[in-house]
């Protein structure tokens, strides 16, 4: 496939650099993908929109899941991963999750990163959501991505890699024949390199994490506006899967109007023993599921909000009290400061919690290889699509799949190296001018459509709610459009329009498959479509776009998975 060659409209760039391999994101899909180049003899740059650790891997709390415990298997691993993925999980990519997952786990801990223990001295395992045994592995208590984002940074800086921080990532560059040769990016503030510049390489991984931001109320950090996705999707590569956002069942309850990132309280929290209860303290899970609080995350979820529908409540409860301040202090040291610093003290009174958005199961669609269908972009983590989550994520796999799929991925690059003989192929980009701009959107942009995005697309759905968000949507792509095509204006290029930008194109395209998919599956619940629907929807919805910047959307069978190319 060739390059829809659109551009984010942006200065042309003033600077350029060259690497083997450029690499978009510093949480775990990118700096492991980092680090391998390195060792394989690579060189890369690093570039991320913040600081190295303030991607979502930092504020990952559970943990990571493989089968380390005694008597686990990657089987029963794959079996949990399967059930949870509601009938669209990549059954041959899931198997590679989980057989490949334990030594890639090994290999973090030699890179430097420290999992809590048990008293006998293996790796202490929790359970999570899902999961039929404790093989969750997890650091600091609560704080599993914390030290994992530590380690990485640390081995990154120790080992002298390129980064480039503090810089957005605005296009892929292409060559004549649609192959990767680079990328735009823009370089906030001082530094080596100031204002939009360009990176060139023949190899470019996307790992640039979620898209939660494009909800009023997530659990992602503000940096997760779907760049990866959206640059992804302007360069011409399939996205697939994306009306099946995760909403994290148990996130702190700060009120209806509660803005921006919200604090998770870890599914661990329940695989300890936490009870979820309703205003009247009635355990309610119970009798629902075979794992009660345990069961799947989209079921729990779901059970809370009928729950709260039933009660007419804004929130339902988490009590752990009976767990004592000990354990508390120990255990979940940072959602014990997390609910103190709200005024809430889980050793004495339940936890009110909500659902709110929390993980992107679906992405850039790719191969067992992280390959997107643009030859040289590849996508890892939570911005791509690999086939291994299916309609609904199983707890803590994520962390999991970007180790696993970021070494498959510097596999990839290093045999197509050595195929080519081991000589660096210079890329020669297009010149930026000459492909067509997408309109920009103005920054205030981003709280509308929040705003769309939450009254219409949240985590109860109907076809009046989606089709409603959709006009909206298309209003404000088509006003932006207009004011480029016809009067030759746009919104003033700088990173908060380019992150508006992002996430309308990406809402856009939640919105257009979760319109289509009707049927309830995953995390995907349709009120107007309550049961799940295999005889018609056992499909993917795969999306793309048009060069005239309209969306492309086609259903594919969960045979085509993986895509070729
Ligand atoms: C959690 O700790 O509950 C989140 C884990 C995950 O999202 O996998």
């Amino acid at each position: 496939m060739t390059s829809t060659g659109i551009r984010l409209h942006a200065p042309a760039p003033g600077w350029a650099i060259a690497a083997d391999v450029i690499v978009v994101g510093s949480g775990v899909a990118g700096l492991t993908a980092a680090l391998r180049c390195e060792a394989a003899g690579l060189t890369t740059v690093v570039v991320t929109k913040a600081r190295l650790d303030d991607g979502s891997t930092r504020w990952a709390q559970g943990g990571i899941a493989a089968a380390l415990g005694e008597g686990d298997t990657p089987e029963q691993h794959l079996a949990d991963t399967l059930v949870a993925g509601a009938g669209l999980c990549d059954e041959a990519a899931v198997r590679l999750l989980v057989t490949e997952g334990p030594d890639a786990v090994r290999r973090l801990i030699e890179t430097g990163a420290h999992f809590d223990e048990s008293s006998e001295g293996g790796l202490a395992l929790t359970r999570e959501g899902g999961h039929h045994r404790r093989r969750i592995a997890h650091a600091g208590g609560d704080a599993t991505g914390a030290e994992i984002s530590r380690a990485l940074v640390e081995a990154v800086r120790a080992r002298g890699l390129r980064t480039i921080e503090n810089a957005l990532v605005l296009d892929l560059l292409t060559d004549a024949e649609g192959r990767t040769a680079g990328v735009t990016l823009h370089v906030m503030g001082e530094g080596q390199h100031d204002g939009v510049g360009a990176v060139h390489a023949p190899a470019v991984v996307l790992a640039t994490g979620g898209m939660g931001q494009v909800f009023a109320a997530t659990t992602n950090p503000s940096v997760s506006t779907g760049d990866g996705v959206a640059l992804a999707l302007r360069a011409g590569a399939e996205v697939s899967d994306l009306e099946f956002v995760q909403f994290h069942p148990t996130v702190l309850f700060l009120g209806t109007d509660a803005e921006g990132q919200q604090p998770l309280v870890s599914e661990a929290v329940r695989g300890e023993g936490a009870h979820l209860v309703d205003a009247d303290g009635v355990r309610f899970m119970a009798g629902q599921h075979e794992l009660a609080e345990l069961a799947p995350r989209d079921i729990v979820a779901k059970a809370i909000m009928r729950r709260m529908q039933e009660q007419d409540a804004e929130h339902m409860f988490l009590d752990a009290r009976h767990f004592g301040a000990e354990m508390w202090e120990h255990r979940f040291p940072t959602i014990l400061a997390a609910c103190r610093a709200n005024g809430i003290d889980p050793v004495t009174e339940p936890i009110p919690i909500a659902p709110a958005a929390h993980y992107a199961s679906g992405g850039v669609r790719t191969d067992d290889h992280g390959r997107t269908t643009v030859p040289g972009l590849y996508a890892s983590g939570e911005c791509a699509c690999t086939g291994v989550h299916g309609a609904n994520r199983l707890a803590s796999n994520s962390l999991l799949e970007g180790l696993v799929y970021a070494e498959r991925i510097v596999a990839d690059i290093a045999a197509e190296r050595a195929a080519d003989g081991l000589r660096a192929r210079v890329p020669e980009p297009v010149p930026h001018p000459d492909r067509p701009a997408h309109p920009l959107l103005a920054p205030e942009s981003r709280f509308a459509i929040q705003r769309i995005m939450t009254e219409g697309a949240g985590v109860l759905r109907g076809a009046d709610s989606l089709a409603g968000a959709a006009e909206q949507l298309q209003r404000l792509h088509t006003d932006a459009r207009d004011a480029l095509d016809v009067h030759g204006k746009t919104a003033e290029p700088g990173v908060d329009t380019w992150e508006a930008t992002n996430l309308l194109c990406v809402a856009r395209v939640l919105v257009a498959a979760a319109l289509l998919r009707e049927e309830t599956r995953g995390c995907h619940w349709r009120e107007d479509h309550a049961e799940r629907d295999d005889a018609n929807w056992r499909r993917h919805i795969v999306v793309t776009l048009d060069p005239d910047r309209s969306l492309a959307v086609r259903t594919t069978d969960t045979a085509d998975f993986p895509p070729t190319r």
